[in-house]
C-alpha cells in the first residue's frame, strides 16, 4: 500500500499492534479527502435498523436506505464509515473496496472481561460441535463421541432443525448411508452422550435462547467448529453471515464465562494470494493484509473462511483465547464406511462422470517434458484420517494459536492419472483419449447424455474446473510441517504418518456409488 511519509511516522507509533491493526488504521489514513494527511473523518451511524429506521432517520427518510449511509460517506470524501452490523451487511456487496468499514459491536464488555476468564484446564468434558450434520462434521461427531464415551463427557451439537428431536434426526441420517455398523456404533454411543441443540450459526446468540446460551457458556470447554455454508459460486456478501458473523458468534460463547478453546475449520484456498502461498507458522493477517471482492471461481467462499481465520487470530491477541485453525484441502471418502463420500464434491463428481461416461484424457496435467508422461500429485485426504487428526491435535491445543495445513505433502506421483489406471485394473471400462480438448468435449456431450439423476452428480456444471489442464504439482500446494509433526508426534492413523492415496480408496468410490445406486 503506498503511504505517506507522515502516515508511516503515526503508524510507527504503533509498533506492537498487531498487523491486522495496522493495514486497518493505514487503509483508514490513506482514504478520501485528508488521504495521506495524518487527519481523518469517520461517518458514525448508530442504531438506525436496530431500533427501526422510522425513530432515528425520520428527519430524512432518505436514510432508511442504508446504501443512503455508505454513500453519504464516500460523496464527502470521509475516511471511513462505521455501522452496527445489519447496517454494514445490507451495502457490503454494492460497496466492496470503496470504503474502510468498521463494524459496530455492543461486545465491549465480552471483550475486557474476557482477559480475567478462567482458562481451560485438563481435558475436555463437554464438547460443542457445530457442522454435524455436514460431511466432515459427521466424522468430527464420531470421534468426539467416541472419546467422550470414555471419560463420561457429553457432546453437544448445535443442527438446524425444527426443534432439538428434528436437529438430531438429522444428524442421525447423515450417519445413516447403508453401512449397520456406524449406524449402530452411533446409536449407542449417541444414547448416553450426545445432546443436541436446534440453533443456527447465522442467528444471534446461534438462535439459541438466553438460558442455554449461559448453560453452554458455563459448561462446555471446548468448541469445534467445521460449520460453514460450503458453495464456490455465491459471493461473499451472501457468506459474511454464516460463516464471518456465525464465526464471531462462535467465538462469543467461546469469550462468555470461561475461556473454551476453539477448533476453526478452515481451507487451502485461504493460503494462496497469487503465486504466494503461506506455512503454518505466518500470521494470515500479515501474510494477507487485503483480498480482492470479485467474480472468480470460489471468491466468496475463500474470503469468507480468510475472515474467519482473521477473527479467531483476533480473538487470541485480544482475548488470550486459544485456537487451532484446520486449513483442510479435498476431504475424501472414508476408507471404512459404506456409503460415505460427499457425493456434492468435484471429486466424486469427477469419479462417477469417468466411470459413467467411460472415457478419461491420456493425462489431467500440462505435458511436464517427461516420456513416461506427468508425474503429480493429488492432495487430499480420507475423511476418518482429517477427523482423526482434527480432534486430536484440536484436544491438545488448549493454549496459543496454532495453524495446521491439512494437505498430503506426499511427493508420490499418485495423481489423477494414477486413479484413471487403478479404475481400469479394477475393470472398469475407461477408454484414454489423446488430446485433451477433444476428451472435454466429448466428455461433456456423453455427460448431457446420462440418465437425469446421474448426470446431477456429475461434473457437468463444474467443467470449467478442468480447462485447460492444470500443471503437474509435484509437492504439496501448502507446507505441512506442524501438521505432519503433530500426526507423527500424536500417533493420529494407522500409518503414524499422513496416509497416501491408495488403490482400494479409489475402489470405494465405484463401490459407494454403485450402492447409492449412482452407478
Ligand atoms: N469438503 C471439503 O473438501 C472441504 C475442503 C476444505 C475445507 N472444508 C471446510 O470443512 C468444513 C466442513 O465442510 P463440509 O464439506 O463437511 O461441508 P458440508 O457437508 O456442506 O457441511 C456444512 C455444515 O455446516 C452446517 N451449516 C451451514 N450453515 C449453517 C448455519 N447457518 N447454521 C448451522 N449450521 C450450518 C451445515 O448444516 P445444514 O445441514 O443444516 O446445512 C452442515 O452441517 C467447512 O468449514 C469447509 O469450509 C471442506
Amino acid at each position: 500500500m503506498k503511504m505517506t511519509p507522515r502516515v508511516r511516522k503515526i503508524l510507527s507509533h504503533y509498533e506492537s499492534d498487531n498487523p491486522g491493526t495496522k493495514t486497518n488504521l493505514a487503509r483508514i489514513l490513506m482514504q478520501g479527502r485528508l488521504a495521506g494527511t495524518g487527519k481523518l473523518v469517520i461517518l458514525p451511524v448508530d442504531q438506525g435498523f436496530e431500533h427501526g429506521p422510522v425513530r432515528s432517520f425520520g428527519p430524512n427518510p432518505a436514510a432508511y436506505d442504508p446504501h443512503y449511509h455508505f454513500q453519504l460517506a464516500l460523496d464527502a470524501g470521509l475516511s471511513a464509515y462505521a455501522a452496527p452490523l445489519g447496517m454494514i451487511e445490507a451495502g457490503a456487496d454494492s460497496f466492496a473496496g470503496q470504503i474502510p468499514i468498521i463494524l459496530k459491536l455492543n461486545s465491549a464488555n465480552t471483550l475486557t472481561a474476557a482477559k480475567n476468564l478462567a482458562r481451560p484446564r485438563g481435558a475436555p468434558q463437554t464438547v460443542l460441535l457445530t457442522g454435524a450434520t455436514g460431511y466432515l462434521g459427521r466424522f468430527l461427531c464420531m470421534e468426539w463421541l467416541q472419546r467422550l464415551s470414555q471419560s463420561g463427557g457429553t457432546l453437544i451439537c448445535i443442527a438446524r432443525g425444527r426443534d432439538s428431536g428434528a436437529a438430531r434426526e438429522r444428524i442421525a441420517d447423515a450417519l445413516d448411508r447403508g453401512d449397520p455398523d456406524l449406524t449402530r456404533e452411533f446409536q449407542t454411543l449417541a444414547a448416553d452422550h450426545l445432546e443436541v441443540l436446534a440453533g443456527d450459526v447465522d442467528e444471534p446468540n446461534l438462535g439459541l435462547d438466553d438460558g442455554t446460551w449461559n448453560r453452554l457458556a458455563d459448561n462446555v470447554d471446548l468448541i469445534v467448529h467445521p460449520a460453514a455454508l460450503v458453495n464456490h459460486v455465491l459471493p461473499y456478501s451472501q457468506l459474511f453471515g454464516p460463516n464471518v458473523v456465525g464465526t464471531a458468534e462462535v467465538i462469543r460463547l467461546a469469550l462468555t464465562s470461561k475461556l473454551k478453546p476453539i477448533n476453526y475449520v478452515s481451507t487451502v484456498a485461504v493460503a494462496f494470494s497469487g503465486d504466494d502461498v503461506f506455512g503454518e507458522d505466518v500470521d494470515i493477517r500479515t501474510a494477507i493484509a487485503v483480498r480482492k471482492i470479485d467474480d472468480t471461481y470460489a471468491n466468496g467462499y475463500a474470503n469468507s473462511k480468510w475472515a474467519g481465520e482473521v477473527l479467531m487470530r483476533e480473538a487470541h491477541d485480544l482475548c488470550g483465547l486459544p485456537g487451532a485453525v484446520f486449513r483442510c484441502d479435498m476431504i475424501l471418502a472414508h476408507r471404512r464406511y459404506a456409503g460415505q463420500l460427499n457425493v456434492t464434491d468435484l471429486f466424486t463428481r469427477l469419479m462417477l462422470s469417468l466411470v459413467a461416461t467411460g472415457i478419461a484424457p491420456r493425462s489431467f496435467h500440462e505435458f511436464d517434458g517427461r516420456t513416461d508422461g506427468a508425474r503429480a500429485h493429488y492432495d487430499g485426504l480420507p475423511v476418518d484420517f482429517i477427523a482423526e487428526a482434527i480432534a486430536t491435535l484440536g484436544a491438545n491445543a488448549t493454549d496459543g494459536f496454532h495453524t495446521y495445513n491439512v494437505v498430503n505433502p506426499h511427493d508420490d506421483g499418485i495423481s489423477l492419472d494414477q486413479f484413471v489406471d487403478w479404475l481400469i485394473a479394477a475393470g472398469n471400462p475407461i477408454q484414454r483419449i489423446d488430446d485433451y480438448g477433444d476428451w472435454l468435449t466429448r466428455f461433456e456431450t456423453a455427460m448431457r447424455a446420462l440418465p437425469d439423476r446421474q448426470r446431477q452428480h456429475s461434473e457437468l456444471n463444474l467443467l470449467d474446473a478442468f480447462r485447460p489442464p492444470t500443471p503437474a504439482l509435484h509437492s504439496p500446494v501448502l507446507p505441512a510441517d506442524a501438521f505432519r509433526a503433530g500426526v507423527r508426534s500424536s500417533c493420529i492413523g494407522v500409518d503414524r504418518d499422513i496416509p497416501h492415496i491408495s488403490a482400494d480408496l479409489i475402489g470405494k468410490y465405484v463401490a459407494d456409488l454403485r450402492q447409492l445406486e449412482l452407478l
